[in-house]
């Protein structure tokens, strides 16, 4: 099947499991089919535990030894998952990146901001000479707001957007296609939160670069970005155009995740509509759907079988 051209990763049916105790095997991921075009931003929401790292480590060769992966990644039509470490060395960085979530431990304590933007441009071999490479540094430190000054800092010595800032600047040195965001807001305040947001949603608009999002936070991200992708105990719940889904949220998850965020001005006497439950570790996943037990329209087949992904919705109480 050809793809369109403007379609620049697709992962499809792609399932994962990882060793579990005593030689048993935990299913993370089962059969989640997302694309992305370039100059598109999609967040991957839900929430921790739900399986948006992993589905992040496949697409960057990184997931933990002993994984097995079924199905199906392409990005611009090259299969990922056919890719020997030799080859991650020249895709990792360079075609995909990504901004890991705590940007003090992702940043090395010993090596000024600037030579760590360098890195990815000489390991690529995308400048001919050091002087270039630290021009071509400087130049991206400048696009996400950071000077000569940060540039010579360590990164104890900068703030902590300010750090996530240089992650960010790290990550675009090598210009690739696809740039994996994983909850890079985490460590912030809210006011920094929403300057890295329109940030990185600024250079996908300037540079044609795709962006997946990993956030558990819906009602921050959802309008920073053109599609949402709601996941759950490791499976795709909904996803679609962010303004739609947030208009009409569909699914039950993403109905809860939604009447559960923070409201600004809402009275004191309105308590918050917190999902009850917890995300269920692997184990205690069944053959159903993940969410049954903290579903409000839960059927006895939930719980035997899982809906079917229709590229839009997995509910057998919604309809398609
Ligand atoms: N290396 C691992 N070994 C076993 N289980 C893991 C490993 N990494 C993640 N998990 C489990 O996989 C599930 C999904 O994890 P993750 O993708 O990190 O979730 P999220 O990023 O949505 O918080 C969780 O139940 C987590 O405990
Ligand atoms: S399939 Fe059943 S348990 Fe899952 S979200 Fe739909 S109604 Fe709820
Ligand atoms: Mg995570």
């Amino acid at each position: 099947m050809s793809e369109p051209l403007q379609r620049l990763l697709r992962i499809h049916d792609l399932s994962v499991s990882l060793p579990g105790p005593r030689g048993t095997r935990l299913q993370a991921l089962r059969h989640v089919d997302l694309t992305l075009d370039r100059g598109e931003s999609l967040a991957l929401i839900g929430e921790s535990g739900s399986g948006k790292t992993l589905t992040a480590l496949t697409l960057m060769g990184l997931l933990p030894p002993g994984a097995h992966v079924d199905g199906d990644v392409t990005l611009s039509g090259q299969s990922l998952l056919a890719l020997d470490e030799d080859a991650w060395g020249h895709w990792r960085g360079r075609r995909v990146a990504m901004v890991f979530q705590e940007p003090l431990t992702a940043l090395n304590p010993l090596q000024r901001i600037l030579a760590q933007v360098m890195e990815p441009i000489l390991l690529h071999r995308l400048a001919p000479d050091r002087a270039t490479a630290r021009a071509h540094a400087l130049a991206q430190l400048a696009r996400v707001g950071l000077d000569a000054t940060h540039a010579r800092a360590y990164p104890h010595e900068l703030s902590g957007g300010q750090r996530q800032r240089a992650l960010i600047a790290m990550a675009l040195a090598a210009e690739p296609e696809l740039l994996i965001a994983d909850e890079p807001t985490t460590a912030l305040d809210a006011v920094l939160r929403l300057q890295i947001l329109d940030l990185l949603q600024s250079l996908v608009t300037e540079r044609g670069m795709a962006l997946l999002l990993i956030s558990h936070d819906l009602a921050l991200t959802a309008r920073r970005v053109q599609r949402l992708a709601v996941m759950y105990g490791g499976r795709l719940m909904e996803q679609g155009r962010a303004a739609d889904v947030l208009a009409h949220p569909r699914h039950p998850y993403t109905q809860a995740l939604w009447a559960a965020r923070p409201r600004l001005g809402a009275g004191r006497d309105q308590p918050l509509q917190v999902l009850p439950g917890g995300v269920p570790s692997l184990s205690q996943i069944g053959p159903g759907c993940p969410f049954h037990p903290r579903c409000p329209l839960a059927q006895a087949r939930c719980a035997q079988e899982a809906p079917p992904w229709t590229g839009h919705l997995a509910c057998w109480e919604v309809a398609p």
